[in-house]
């Protein structure tokens, strides 16, 4: 069947990544990449696809039902991959309802007009819902996270994504509306914003500026290179089973300060400094509010029904990550110059 599928908030991070490896891949397939370009949201993630024959970009909100409808109309969207969100816990703190409208009202909204515009046969339609292992809460030392662990979200922005969750599976069970959800742990690769720790330490390194350590730095996460995630999110649209959820996740723990300190000597010896010139930025701040103490995901299920692991070792894909930084200087400084200085100004209070 021919597809016309919409990727919204293909614009940002990882969405990107998933728009380049659907239209690169899938050459009969049409995209629609479909975001509001949002302060974390990029054409020049893009700039590769533009002369794409199957590629379309539309700057739309998922709260515009009007323009929702007309977009269905126009490109006969039959399946979506929804990306598009909030997605910053700091952020999510100084400003919840921002979460809320964009994370839980604008998916209901897209919800509504995928149902009604596929009202015909929804069987042969697909509403892919991205999310995130944060909806999980937070692990103790042991365990890891499966798709039937208990949600329990810790902060506004995890809260917002368990809704969203919560509604795709409600219209599913009510509706019949085809589903698919996956929840992926942190991502890390090219082109994610410098407001998480992974490029904002990289750039805070080049500049010597300080590296602000959130409370004892203690605090593990299970890294995946990103387009491994894109390749998941391949699988699960084209092979998971309708209504079910995938956990997606690296198989690789790192406390922060573990991390930091091996992208420190890594940095070190990119830029040609003194060992322990990078670690010496290291400093210790007040902690994230209700800052989740572990994440790690058992990615056992879309292993052995879809096949899938990660391709990369974590110390390669942060080499990759660090030179991407590096030859990619003008990325940075077009997006550092912008508000992102607002921002932040207020979450680390300084010049
Ligand atoms: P991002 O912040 O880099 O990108 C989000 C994109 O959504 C931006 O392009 C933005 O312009 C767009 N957008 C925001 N509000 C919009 C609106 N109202 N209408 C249309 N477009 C809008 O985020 P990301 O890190 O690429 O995350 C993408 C998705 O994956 C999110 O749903 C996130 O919850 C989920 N996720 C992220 C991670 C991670 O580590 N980054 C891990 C698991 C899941
Ligand atoms: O687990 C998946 C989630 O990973 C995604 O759903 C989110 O969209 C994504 O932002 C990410 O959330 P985290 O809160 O884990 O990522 P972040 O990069 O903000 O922080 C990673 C860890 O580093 C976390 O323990 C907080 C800490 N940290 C972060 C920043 C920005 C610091 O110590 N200092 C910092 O300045």
């Amino acid at each position: 069947m021919k597809k016309n599928i919409l990727i919204t908030g293909g614009a940002g991070f990882i969405g990107s990544h998933v728009v380049r490896l659907f239209v690169n891949k899938y050459p009969k397939y049409k995209i629609i990449n479909l975001d509001a370009l949002t302060y974390a949201g990029n054409l020049e993630n893009l700039s590769d696809l533009e002369d794409s024959d199957n590629y379309s970009f539309v700057k739309a909100d998922i709260n515009d039902q009007e323009v929702l409808e007309k977009i269905f109309r126009t490109y006969d969207i039959t399946d979506v991959i929804h990306l598009a969100a909030e997605s910053h816990v700091d952020r999510s703190i100084h400003d919840p309802l921002a979460f809320v409208k964009t994370n839980i009202i604008g998916t209901v909204n897209l919800l509504n007009v995928a149902k009604s515009y596929w009202k015909e046969d929804l069987s042969k339609h697909l509403f892919y819902h991205i999310s995130t292992d944060e909806v999980y809460g937070s692990l103790g030392r042991d365990g890891l996270f499966t798709e039937s662990t208990a949600y329990d979200p810790n902060s506004p922005y995890s809260a917002s994504k368990a809704s969203s969750d919560h509604f795709v599976r409600a219209y599913n069970e009510t509706y019949g509306l085809q589903v698919v959800i996956s929840n992926c742990s942190n991502n890390y690769g090219p082109n994610q914003f410098p407001e998480k720790l992974i490029p904002l330490f990289i750039h805070n390194i080049k500049e010597r500026k300080s590296l602000p350590v959130y409370g004892d730095g203690q605090y593990t996460r299970d890294w995946l290179y990103v387009v491994d995630h894109a390749r998941a999110i391949d699988l699960v649209f084209h092979d998971g089973k309708k209504g079910a959820t995938y956990n997606i996740g690296g198989f690789n723990e790192w406390t922060n300060l573990d991390l930091i300190h091996v992208l420190c000597k890594k940095m070190d010896q990119k830029l040609g400094r003194e060992p322990g010139s990078s670690a010496a930025l290291i400093t210790y701040v007040i902690d994230r509010p209700g800052h989740d103490k572990r994440y790690a995901i058992d990615a056992t299920k879309i292993n052995k029904e879809l096949n899938w692991s990660p391709s990369l070792q974590f110390e390669e894909g942060l080499e990759k990550t660090i030179d991407w930084y590096l030859e990619n200087a003008d990325w940075l400084e077009n997006i550092t110059s912008g508000s992102y200085v607002e921002y932040y100004k207020k979450q680390y209070k300084s010049e």
